[in-house]
Formats: C-alpha cells, structure tokens, sequence
C-alpha cells in the first residue's frame, strides 16, 4: 500500500473566489493546492463583460499571498442580451478561457442568468467556432419538477438538444451528481466532459436530512441517492478523461448557512485533495489520482500540463470545525472529521 503519491501540480476547474474581504480570506486554501482555477463569475453584478473579467482578474492577483504561484482563469458569464461580440474579443485578449451558462435562478447568484437557451443562441454558435468552452450548471428550475430530478430533467430538455445541435460545441457539464449525468457524458464525443466535485463524492442526500437538517451539507445541484453517489465514484475513478477535478467550493460565511433560509454552497478548498484521494485510495485506484486531478482537465481545454509537483502522504488529518476567511467564520466539508490523506505541499 503506497504510503506517498506525488503528481504533477493539480489544478482546480470550477471554484468560486468571491470577491472583496472574503476573496482575501478563501484565496490562499485555492492557492496552495492548485496552480490554476477557472473562477466562476457569479458575483453581483455578474462578469459579464471583458473590461469587468479583467478587472476582476486583478483583484484577485492583487489579493494573492507573495510567493504563490497561481494563475486564474476567467470565466464569462452568460446573460439573455449577451454579446457574441464581446465573448469573442475576451477569448481572443486572453481574458475569458470559457463561458459559463446558469438557468436564471437555478443557483446561488444566477438572478441574471439564462431565461430561455434560445436567447443565447448566437453567442453559443459564435463559441462553437471559436473554441470558447461551454460550462454549464445542469438543473431546470420548473416549479414544478422535484429539485431532485432538475438534473435529469435539464439533460432530456436542454442539453441533449443543445450538444445535438451544436455538435462542434465544447461544453463541461459541471459539477455532475447523478447516474443519468454520467451516462449522458460517457455518450457524447470528447467534446463534452464533466467535473465532479468532493461532496458528491463522499455523501448522499442523508448527510443532509438524517439526524436533523445539516445545513453544511447543502449545495446545488443537491446531493442525491446512493446509487448516484457510487456511479460519480466509479466514473471520477475510471481513469476515462472525459471526467475531471472541480471542486466547486463555494464559501458562504457561518451564519448565512445555519440560517431558516440556508444559502447553497460547500466550502471545500481548505482539503480539497486530501478529500479527493481518500475516495480514489478507497476505491483503490490511487494510480488514477493524477489524470483525474491533473491531466484530463488540461488536456480538455488545450492547455500544458503544470511542471511543478504536489505530494500527498498517508497520515491523519483533523479538520477544524471552522476557519477564518479575513475574518468571516466558515465552516468546511468535512468539519470535525478525519481524513486520511495529508497534502505536503
Ligand atoms: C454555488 C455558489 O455558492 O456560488 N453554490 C453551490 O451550491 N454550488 C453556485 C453554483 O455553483 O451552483
Ligand atoms: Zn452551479
Ligand atoms: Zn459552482
């Protein structure tokens, strides 16, 4: 049994930065595992456009610790009167890597999301020739479909038309948390490919409700059944590159969670790899570590390989109830655990 595994640096495809104090605060737990992240632009108001991705882009460096080396990726985000126009000069200037697709109100900050993909049409054929990524939060937010079915539903409804019909198109599906998304990935072409995150991973929907409601455990899309949880493991740990590390963590400060209105989100960065490596050391597929953390995902977007590496040892790790953002109190996955993993830098 491997007691240390050493890989190429890994990098972190679906994070979110926040902005302002906190990014401060949650900027360095991203930092120190990951050399790249491809930052989600669901800030308010939403980075929409080039001059907004690179000024956002500068806080972010401008935040980061002396000494890091991180690079982060921007992202656009894309609204019912978006421009082809400036997509295409931000993916041209280097300053937006992808674009990224909320149903409105399907999630934390998607209040000016996507009403109708019609609407986004022309942007979406404009991306398709210009290589720009497609990435997607898969729920449809019909009142009447059960929020644990939006997933499924989204793919039958929106995606399989759209992946149909813009067949050029690169699109990750992110953050994947379901059976029915696992095989609709494994169905297309190496043009589309999915994260998975940490959370999805390691717990069911019981996590949330047995015991009593544990707000910790809520993010969108919500975590589901069993029998999904253990396809997202055998997909992650397959070794197929079409599925690749996106954390999603999605910091919100202590009291915003544990309130009567809960907000979405799991803040998972702090031991994001050490969570990540127990589940491929228990599935015992540690060999696959390293496509899965740091080459599918490069290799997806045309991007080199990090030179650097990262070693992650077999010891016990406690994870604290709660750390300190610049001073906002947040608590992260696996709060009061064990792991089993350590990250050595
Ligand atoms: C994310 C957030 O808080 O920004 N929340 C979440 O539950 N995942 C938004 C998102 O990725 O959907
Ligand atoms: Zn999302
Ligand atoms: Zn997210």
């Amino acid at each position: 049994m491997a007691d240390s595994i050493t890989i190429r640096r890994p990098d972190d495809w679906h994070v979110h930065l926040r902005d302002g104090d906190v990014l401060k605060g949650v900027l360095p737990y991203t930092a120190r595992q990951f050399a790249r992240a491809i930052v989600m632009p669901n800030l308010s108001p939403p980075i929409s456009t080039v001059a907004a991705g690179a000024a956002y882009r500068d806080r972010i460096m401008a935040a980061l610790p002396a000494g890091m080396d991180f690079t982060p990726l921007m992202v656009a985000y894309l609204t019912d009167g978006i421009d082809p126009e400036e997509l295409a000069r931000g993916h041209a200037q280097g300053v937006f890597t992808a674009a990224k697709l909320y149903p409105a109100h399907a999630t934390t900050g998607s209040a000016h999301g996507v009403t109708d993909v019609a609407h986004i049409r022309p942007a979406l054929e404009r991306m398709a020739l210009i290589g720009m990524p497609l990435l997607v939060h898969g729920e449809v937010t019909d009142h009447d479909v059960d929020v644990f079915d939006r997933e499924a539903v989204f793919i039958a409804r929106i995606l399989a038309p759209l992946v149909r019909d813009l067949p050029d198109l690169k699109v990750v599906f992110e953050h994947i948390t379901t059976e029915e998304a696992v095989r609709f990935v494994l169905g297309c072409g190496p043009n589309v490919a999915a994260t998975i995150t940490p959370q999805h991973l390691h717990i069911n929907r019981n996590a949330m409700l047995v015991g009593g409601i544990r707000p910790h455990a809520y993010c969108l899309p919500v975590a589901k059944r069993e029998k999904h949880r253990l396809a997202l493991r055998t997909a992650a740990t397959s070794g197929n590159a079409k599925f690749f590390l996106g954390t999603d963590t999605a910091p919100h400060a202590r009291h915003l969670k544990e309130a009567a209105c809960g907000c979405a989100g799991i803040f998972n960065a702090p031991y994001a790899l050490e969570s990540y490596l127990q589940v491929f050391d228990e599935e015992g597929a540690i060999e696959r570590f390293e496509a899965f953390a740091s080459l599918n995902g490069p290799a997806f977007y045309g991007l080199p390989v990090n030179k650097a590496t990262i070693t992650l040892e077999r010891s016990e790790v406690c994870v604290p109830e709660v750390l300190h953002a610049n001073d906002t109190a947040i608590v992260p996955f696996h709060a009061g655990e064990v792991l089993t993993w350590r990250f050595a830098g």
